[in-house]
């Protein structure tokens, strides 16, 4: 089978290769896929970069849907052909962007998720709901969601107004009217950000999510809440550390939340959720969806075309 791999560390573009390699054996309490589509993201590049360090060769692409080919010992309620997406292991040889994969997770695809739009929910959406439920997030709050035109911030943005907060979103032009659509108070977070946001609020907002590649924001958002304790974020680690804000990824605040998947499917599948696809591309034009994501302006996810 095809897999994308990196054989030692380094820029993605550097270190990346699509390869021929053996199919990957599904262990105790797995299955094992046919992988359709699998969404790239941010992370992606970080492994290749060296974030958990381990074996190599390793492979990348951490969300997928496909269709299972072979179940492991113990696994019951599944069976061979039966749509599926979830998070993909990135530990071993080959991960998602291969044309088989193994998962440890997985939830069905119901009739109604396509296997593209299944592939783009997995990192979003757990990233949201792990760093909205370490924030606190409940239904009376003012939310600030900085960036809500990433995915995960696309994400959290209607998480969060399930739950019955208020939004403020801070967004480019790309999705700034379907998240007002959706129910969010949308303002741009070029200069002045944080001033706009409050006049928006009335004041200080309850509490603000950071979802913002790096971009040097956190001081703005400690404004619009008063208090860096009200702040948390899933990028900018280093700076939370020095300005008192919480962080939400290793080694930080959060409980893993891949088990809220299946709901969010089938919210999917119903058209009560999404996470906007930007680009869907050939595995064999890794390369081009490798240079966008990493443009820091991908504008949606981004998905390999996978068997
Ligand atoms: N800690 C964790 O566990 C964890 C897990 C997953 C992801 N992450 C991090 O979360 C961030 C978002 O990930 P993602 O995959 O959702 O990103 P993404 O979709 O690739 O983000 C790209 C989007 O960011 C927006 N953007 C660009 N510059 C911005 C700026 N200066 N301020 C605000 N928005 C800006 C642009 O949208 P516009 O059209 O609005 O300009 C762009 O389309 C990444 O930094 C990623 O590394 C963390």
């Amino acid at each position: 089978m095809r897999a994308l791999r990196f054989h030692q560390h380094g820029a993605p573009l550097d270190v990346l290769r699509l390869e021929d390699v053996q199919p990957p054996t599904p262990g105790p309490g797995q299955i094992r896929i046919a992988v359709q589509a699998c969404g790239l993201t941010p992370a992606d590049w970080a492994l290749c970069e060296g974030l958990f360090p381990g074996d190599l060769p390793r492979g990348i692409g951490l969300e997928v849907s496909g269709t299972v080919d072979a179940i492991g010992d113990g696994v019951t309620g599944v069976d061979l052909g039966d749509p599926v997406f979830g998070p993909a292991p990135f530990t071993g040889p080959s991960a998602g962007a291969s044309e088989q994969a193994v998962l440890d997770v997985w939830f069905p695809r119901r009739p109604g998720l396509d296997p593209v739009d299944a592939a783009a929910l997995p990192m979003a959406v757990e990233t949201a709901y792990r760093g909205l439920d370490a924030l606190g997030v409940a239904a009376g709050q003012t939310v600030l969601v900085h960036a809500a035109g990433t995915t995960v911030g696309y994400a959290a943005v209607q998480i969060a107004l399930r739950r019955g907060a208020r939004v403020i979103a801070t967004a480019g032009k790309t999705y700034a009217e379907a998240l007002r659509d959706l129910g969010a108070e949308v303002t741009d977070y070029g200069d002045g950000m944080a001033d706009r946001v409050r006049a928006l609020a009335g004041g200080p907002v309850d509490l603000a999510f950071d979802t913002a590649p790096p971009s040097n924001a956190l001081p703005e958002l400690v404004r619009v809440t008063d208090d860096p304790k009200h702040v948390l974020t899933v990028v900018d680690f280093p700076a939370a550390k020095e300005l008192g804000v919480r962080f939400s990824g290793p080694g930080g605040e959060g409980a893993i939340s891949t088990h809220v998947l299946g709901d969010y499917g089938q919210l999917a599948a119903e058209g009560r959720f999404s996470i906007p696809v930007a680009g869907k591309f050939p595995l064999a034009d890794w390369r081009a969806a490798v240079e966008l994501s990493r443009s820091g302006h991908a504008r949606g996810k981004l998905v390999l075309l996978i068997g």
